[in-house]
């Protein structure tokens, strides 16, 4: 099929496959997570989808996962789709009601909660199977950083440091507070990028078109160093260090590296450099809406400006490769 401009794709649901590709990486877990509470407990299966977006891709997930435990169990599921209040939720609540979405399998019902997970979010022992992929190595907070999109890129040691102290705090923070949410024996399934050499894709344009915003007297120094997109991805040490921090509650069923297997050839070129462009723009969106104190208006001639540019520079600079991932499988040892 010919593709051509940003009208094929919408919203981040629909140029989000990349994601998606990692998110069935906790597939085969998942199942096997079933299973485990299927056989220990009676009661309607709790599960938690910790930081869901606008659900595409979650759809997707349970659309493959759960008629294969349909074909064992007609036990009960509830899914709760956990997202920021500021989550696109009509898009997400229309998602799931899509008409081949896995709603539609018998006794599984849905509901979406937009709470931040730093806090606890849900009752003690009442989440039977947390899953949350790509959303834990989002930050609490910003950091000023005047060299770098990436916070954690940054070339200021001391600074770096210190996000790096915020980033493991944070995650420690997130692993007691799903302790506390989940049952006895319940799991919590991860994912999260790995620490990466360089810049990736969206922030290699964002990067470019924030240094040129600047250049032109577009944006001021203050709000060229808070343009940032605050994640941290951890260095394997750095994980393990958390883990073992946690190791009296959780018992530690799998925690290893997976490589994203995807390769860039001449048939998936074009969609995939406008899921890109479409990424980026939307990136630049919000950190633009969240740092440029100006009057929406202004805010919004400012994106359409630099959307054409944003669509040049993603066709003009060329793609290396994605992150590596983490997956962390754990199970709440009973308190
Ligand atoms: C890269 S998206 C991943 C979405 C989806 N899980 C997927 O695999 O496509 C990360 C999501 O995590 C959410 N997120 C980040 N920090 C969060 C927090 N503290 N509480 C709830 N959601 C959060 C973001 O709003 C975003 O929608």
């Amino acid at each position: 099929m010919k593709l051509s401009g940003l009208h094929i794709f919408k919203d981040y649901n629909q140029a989000s496959s990349n994601q998606r590709r990692v998110l069935i990486k906790l597939a085969e877990p998942f199942i096997d997570s079933l299973q485990h509470i299927d056989t220990n407990f009676n009661e309607t299966i709790v599960i938690s989808d910790y930081g869901s977006a606008e659900g595409y891709n979650s759809v997707a997930f349970f659309n493959q996962t759960l008629p294969r435990f349909r074909e064992f169990s007609q036990k009960p599921i509830m899914i709760i789709h956990n997202d920021l209040p500021e989550n696109n939720w009509n898009t997400t609540f229309k998602t799931l009601e899509d008409s081949d979405s896995y709603v539609k399998i018998p006794n599984v019902y849905f509901s979406g909660l937009g709470r931040t997970f730093i806090q606890q979010i849900f009752p003690n022992n009442y989440v039977h199977i947390g899953i949350s992929s790509l959303a834990f190595h989002f930050l609490p907070q910003s950091f000023s950083v005047f060299d770098h999109i990436c916070p954690s890129s940054t070339n200021d040691l001391i600074l770096k440091q210190q996000i790096a102290e915020v980033a493991h705090s944070h995650f420690i923070n997130i692993l007691t507070q799903r302790y506390k949410e989940l049952v006895d024996l319940g799991r919590l399934l991860i994912i999260i990028p790995t620490e990466t050499v360089g810049m990736l894709y969206p922030a290699v344009p964002i990067q470019i078109v924030n240094e040129n915003m600047y250049a032109k007297g577009v944006i001021n120094e203050e709000e060229k160093g808070k343009i940032t997109i605050p994640t941290y991805g951890k260095s394997d040490e750095e994980i393990q260090r958390a883990l073992e921090e946690v190791k009296h509650l959780y018992r530690i069923i799998e925690n290893k590296k997976v490589d994203d297997d995807w390769k860039l050839t001449e048939e998936n070129k074009e969609e995939f450099l406008e899921s890109l462009k479409l990424l980026a723009i939307k990136h630049l969106e919000t950190c633009l809406k969240r740092v440029v104190k100006r009057d929406e208006e202004e805010v919004k001639l400012i994106i359409e400006e630099y959307r054409k540019e944003i669509e040049v520079i993603v066709e003009n600079t060329p793609f290396t490769r994605f992150p590596t991932f983490h997956l962390i499988i754990l199970e709440k040892i009973p308190f």
